[in-house]
């Protein structure tokens, strides 16, 4: 196993009922800015449960953070955390928003170009306002990590970032917030931290043994419960531990001591920055076409995945590899999920203009060994047409 830190100040408030109590989170004479997105959680009761729970505190509402959140309104909303002399931040959404709200938290305490922040990868970053979050979307981990992601539309940018200034103080996950959520982003919760713990469990094998079996568990639980979760939207147990996976798949758990991958994500940020996918669909399309194609250098950990995950003992390494691909790429298309690019209605052009946008990123060396360059991303590409 390789040597790590693990560190992880969120507290997690889960389950029915549970928005009541970020009451007792919130200090009484904090200036709240309550943040959230499209108004989804106007619809669903989550709004009026916030406001209920905020009681007499001093609240200013920021609305509007759009699904990818833009700079330009994220900065917005940190002159306004300024201006209002804001004490605390609530997020209430999903990534999108908690997201945001990380970056607001920064920029808001940040005195050179904001811009930085997302140049810099969020090294710049020396405090931020205090934040917490209500948790609606499961499927980013956002709830209880300290990394953001950030788009420019007016640039074609979605730049991540992280600091360890930026971690929620809490976050609240109440799976019945879910049931409101349409289909499309319930297959985006299970493709999202599907993929996160690929990026993490599917590199090379290091004998970080408690982290592989709880990234199988992650696995074979999101395997098991997201086409119920798909049919069954108002199951509390199933939609609680989907819930649960999302959060457990990018808290830091199971990536510490391991090597870490994530060249699915840097490339379909870059589809998303582009084209507008959802996050989820960029890597549904990316993630089976990144593991065919280096498939030889992470066989080992393939042929592990392929035995404990999917059950596949027949055939040679090289067959197993490639049924448990073959397995990834059906779960996701029976999710309901496009896994080509021409799903999407794109063709083979958009294959320069990615790669060229990588190459403005800086996004050159990626993977678990940073040989995932613009040749083989170009690759990847080409075999997810
Ligand atoms: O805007 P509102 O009204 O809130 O509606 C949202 C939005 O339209 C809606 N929604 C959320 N909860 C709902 C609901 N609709 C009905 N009922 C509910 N309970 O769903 C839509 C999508 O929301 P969004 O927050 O954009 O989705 P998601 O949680 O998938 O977040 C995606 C963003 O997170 C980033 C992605 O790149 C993307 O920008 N990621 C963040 C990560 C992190 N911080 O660690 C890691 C991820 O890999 C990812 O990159
Ligand atoms: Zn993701």
């Amino acid at each position: 196993m390789n040597n790590f830190s693990f560190y992880n100040p969120t507290k997690i408030i889960f389950g029915e009922g549970q928005i009541a109590s970020i009451a007792k989170e919130i200090p009484v004479e904090a200036r709240v800015m309550l943040a959230y997105g499209g108004g989804s959680i106007k619809n669903n009761g989550v709004y009026d449960q916030v406001i209920d729970a905020l009681g007499e505190r001093i609240v200013c509402e920021f609305s509007g953070i759009e699904a990818n959140p833009e700079f330009d309104t994220l900065c917005r909303a940190a002159d306004a955390v300024n201006e209002h002399r804001i004490t605390f931040i609530l997020a209430v959404g999903g990534g999108s928003v908690i997201d945001g709200v990380k970056f607001i938290a920064a920029a808001a305490q940040y005195n050179g170009d904001r811009w930085d922040i997302l140049t810099k990868g969020g090294k710049v970053i020396q405090s931020a306002v205090p934040f917490g979050s209500v948790l609606t979307l499961p499927a980013t981990g956002s709830e209880m990590n300290s990394g953001s992601v950030v788009t420019r539309s007016a640039m074609k940018a979605k730049l991540p970032f992280g600091s360890p200034h930026v971690y929620p103080q809490f976050s609240v996950l109440d799976p019945v917030t879910t049931y409101s959520l349409p289909i499309r982003q319930v297959i985006n919760g299970v493709i999202d931290p599907f993929t996160h713990v690929m990026e993490q469990y599917l590199t090379y094998p290091v004998g970080a043994h408690l982290q592989d079996r709880l990234a199988e568990a992650i696995l074979k639980t999101l395997i098991e419960l997201g086409p119920e979760t798909l049919a069954q939207p108002k199951n509390y147990e199933v939609r609680a531990n989907v819930m649960w996976c999302a959060t457990m798949a990018l808290n830091g758990l199971i990536g510490s001591g391991v090597p870490q991958d994530w060249s699915t994500h840097m490339i379909g940020h870059e589809l998303t920055a582009l084209y507008g996918l959802d996050h989820a669909q960029t890597l549904a399309v990316v993630l089976p076409a990144n593991l065919r194609v280096r498939k030889a250098d992470k066989l080992p950990k393939l042929v592990q995945y392929a035995e404990r995950v999917w059950g596949i003992t027949e055939g040679s390494d090289e067959e197993r590899a490639e049924a448990a691909i073959t397995r990834t790429e059906e779960f996701f298309r029976n999710l309901g999920a496009g896994t080509r690019i021409e799903d999407y209605d794109l063709s083979a052009d958009v294959i320069d203009v990615i790669i060229k946008q990588l190459e403005s990123h800086g996004m050159v060396k990626l993977g678990e060994h940073r040989d995932v360059t613009p040749e083989v991303s170009r690759k990847i590409l080409e075999t997810a047409l």
